[in-house]
């Protein structure tokens, strides 16, 4: 095949629409070259020769994945995303929550009514900026933590700035970024500390090791007055009026392949191990905001079913703030 018509289709695919998907699974091995190169070329991937081989296999079996669910699952979109090369380990090791370490202290969450004089409405995730990278991190924690936080100064200043993750895990004990940790233990930390550095003055590293600093310069006050779990979804939507909500959901091979729809699959249901921030809702989705970059769901969004009570364990362990400035006062 002419290699000009080859590169067409690929561009079309790594962008593709489920019928693309599908044909490209089954079609000509050169396609499923140009389309790796594509996608090599499209994500940054660079390989030692030696391990080429074993990337090209991987995401051979992604696409044919992908081609699967889009065949059996009419509502939803599934395609390329940064996960196509990637083993099942590796992958998993981008979902940094452990449920099983939460249950110890579950009980010291209260609930709280949610103020009805700062009742935003359902739906706000244009105030809430774009979804973030973690890369090849075990951080979603502290991604999911630090949107909360972001949410919060954006409503109070009516500007979007981007706060520091890295600050956020630097500042977490016993959570890290290389195995992972706890988004509430996230928010409990800033609660503590009172202070967050904007991710222009204290970017991500990607690494742990650094100790908590919270005197970078253009540090942000927080007036953090609790951190309370939402009690199933009904608690979730009256939360989500009020800011963002860090929430601990199920994370499976089918997700990350993963390009848009209103996702309604329960084979999330079987894990609960990667921790994402609750942004909005309708009447019959949430809006989730990850942190696997843009390029991954609606532009680093998902949305999931309503139909289904706590659907990929939305509401299992969820966790929102209150702030002064969202009219409270201790
Ligand atoms: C989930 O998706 C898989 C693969 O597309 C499909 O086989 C299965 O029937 C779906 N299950 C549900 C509950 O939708
Ligand atoms: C999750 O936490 C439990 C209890 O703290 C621990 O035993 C288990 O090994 C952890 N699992 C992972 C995948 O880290």
């Amino acid at each position: 095949m002419n290699m000009f018509i080859i590169l067409m289709v690929a561009v079309a695919a790594v962008s593709g629409s489920k019928d693309q998907i599908v044909n490209l699974a089954n079609g000509d091995p050169k396609i499923m070259l140009g389309l790796f190169n594509m996608f090599q070329y499209e994500y940054g991937k660079e390989y030692a020769p030696s391990e080429r081989r074993l990337r090209l296999a991987n995401f051979r079996q992604f696409v044919k994945d992908a081609a699967r669910y889009n065949e059996e699952d009419e509502d939803v979109t599934y395609g390329i995303t940064m996960f196509a090369d990637l083993t099942e380990a590796e992958a998993e090791n981008m979902r940094g929550f452990n449920a099983t370490g939460m249950n110890d202290d579950d009980d010291v969450y209260e609930q709280a009514e949610v103020n009805p004089k700062f009742n935003l409405g359902a739906n706000h995730q244009s105030r809430y900026g774009p979804a973030k990278n973690q890369a090849n991190t075990n951080a979603c924690w502290a991604f999911a933590a630090t949107a909360v936080l972001e949410g919060h100064t954006s409503i109070k200043n009516r500007r979007y700035t981007a706060l520091s993750e890295q600050e956020v895990a630097d500042c977490t004990s016993g959570s890290t970024v290389a195995r992972g940790g706890m988004h509430n233990k996230a928010l409990e930390a800033v609660r503590r500390t009172g202070h967050l550095a904007t991710s222009a003055s204290y970017p991500f590293t990607y690494r742990d090791g650094y100790s908590c600093n919270t005197r970078h310069q253009n540090a942000l006050p927080f007036r953090i007055t609790g951190v309370y779990k939402v009690n199933g979804d009904n608690g979730l939507a009256a939360a989500l009026s009020a800011g963002p909500v860090a929430v601990g959901m199920g994370f499976d091979r089918q997700l990350s392949a993963y390009r848009g729809g209103v996702y309604s699959n329960r084979s999330c249901m079987s894990v609960q191990n990667h921790a994402v921030t609750a942004v909005g809702y309708t009447s019959s989705y949430w809006i989730v905001r990850n942190s696997y970059g843009t390029g991954w769901g609606e532009r680093g969004h998902v949305r999931f079913t309503r139909s289904y009570q706590n659907m990929c364990h939305i509401s299992s362990y969820s966790f929102y703030i209150r702030t002064q400035s969202n009219g409270e006062v201790e």
